[in-house]
């Protein structure tokens, strides 16, 4: 259609600044799926591509029928694509023995919840910086969550002050707690202060990075469903509250009229997928929107995920675009089916009230 965005995700494989690509939206509408073929379509574009699940119910391992762990691995089949599967709640790798410092700590995380949270969070995206990836794809938990980890460096933020305030007010109490228990200087409070400032600056470095729409964007997947079209805008709004880029919508698990069908069912549950996908192309406008259709089977493994990639590459245009005169006629042939819908609907409801009276 003339000024839309194209219905593809070929802008994202195009831009090469991207560094990246965030993959959400509402439970089990296709988010593990839509960010595994993305991420092995950057592979093709990009020297090396991570993909990072955030995701405590981890998934990747089903999609692409190989196990994952926290250390980056390759995935079978591919020579530049890496995946990992990471626990938000992770425990820390260097647990603060001094019985000071982990009262201290807790009293920290007590004032500031999800501050451990962050922090894992932060050290894994510290991690990741180090490794030098081209490109890093998030598959991402339910909506909620993923938000609450995109804010975190406001989180840590407070976390700081938090602690600063904590330090002027005990002064030195703490270091002589823990020289009390006869712990090195390693243990002592400035050095926590300093690890948190270390881990403050990645923080503030990567949440630039976020911000800033030629490194990163947010793909949000859904399905033509009123609770999903809700949740979208509601997402939409809290990415543009953040000043997180997003201009791409993944509409899977679209229903198309390949063939003749006959299934009332099925045809009733296109006419409300017509309805939202109507709504969706006319709340956004300016973003380039992926239908992609509901197949009769899963997509797992590499070769199902490649086949379906060919998808994300070229818009469908049976519903939406007005091009040729084959495609009109589809469309009118579409339209007639939903008519015939909305006719048989009526006269059913027509029927119940004579019956009523
Ligand atoms: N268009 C589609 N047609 C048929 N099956 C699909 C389609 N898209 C995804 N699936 C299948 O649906 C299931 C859920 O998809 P997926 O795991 O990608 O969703 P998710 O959003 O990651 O779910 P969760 O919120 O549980 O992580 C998977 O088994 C996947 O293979
Ligand atoms: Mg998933």
């Amino acid at each position: 259609m003339d000024g839309m965005p194209e219905g593809t995700v070929n802008n994202i494989l195009k831009q090469e600044t991207l560094k990246w690509v965030f993959v959400g939206g509402k439970g089990g509408v296709g988010k593990t799926t839509c960010s595994s073929i993305l991420s092995i379509l950057l592979s093709q574009v990009r020297q090396s591509v991570l993909i990072i699940s955030t995701d405590p119910a981890h998934n990747l391992s089903d999609a692409f029928q190989q196990r994952f762990t926290k250390i980056p691995t390759l995935v079978y089949g591919f020579n530049n694509l890496y995946a990992m599967e990471v626990d938000p709640k992770v425990e820390n790798d260097e647990p603060l023995e001094a019985e000071g410092m982990e009262s201290f700590i807790s009293d920290l995380t007590n004032a500031i919840p999800g501050i451990d949270e962050a922090m894992s969070f932060a050290e894994m995206l510290k991690l990741v910086q180090t490794m030098d990836y081209s490109v890093i794809v998030f598959d991402t938990a339910p909506t909620g969550h993923t938000l609450r980890l995109l804010q975190f460096p406001s989180t840590l933020e407070k976390g700081l002050s938090k602690m600063m305030a904590l330090k002027n007010r005990f002064g030195g109490l703490l270091t002589q707690a823990t020289r009390l228990f006869g712990l090195g200087d390693e243990f002592n409070e400035d050095a926590l202060l300093g690890k948190l400032e270390g881990m403050k600056d990645v923080i503030e470095q990567v949440n630039q990075q976020f911000k800033d729409p030629d490194l990163t964007t947010f793909v949000c997947v859904c399905i033509p469903e009123f609770l999903s079209l809700y949740e979208t805008e509601r997402l939409v709004q809290e990415l543009t509250k953040f000043e997180i880029d997003a201009h791409n919508i993944i509409i899977n698990q679209v229903l198309y009229e390949d063939e003749a069908i006959e299934s009332k069912l099925i045809k009733a549950r296109m006419k409300m997928q017509q309805k939202y996908l109507d709504q969706f192309y006319t709340l956004y406008d300016d973003f380039h929107i992926t239908s992609l259709p509901l197949l009769p089977e899963e997509v797992c493994g590499v070769d199902a995920l490649k086949q379906f990639s060919a998808k994300f590459l070229k818009p469908h245009k049976a519903i939406f675009s007005q091009g040729s005169v084959d495609e009109a006629e589809k469309r009118v042939a579409l339209i007639r089916v939903q008519l015939e819908c909305a006719i048989s609907e009526l006269d059913k409801l027509k029927k119940g009230k004579q019956k009523a009276r």
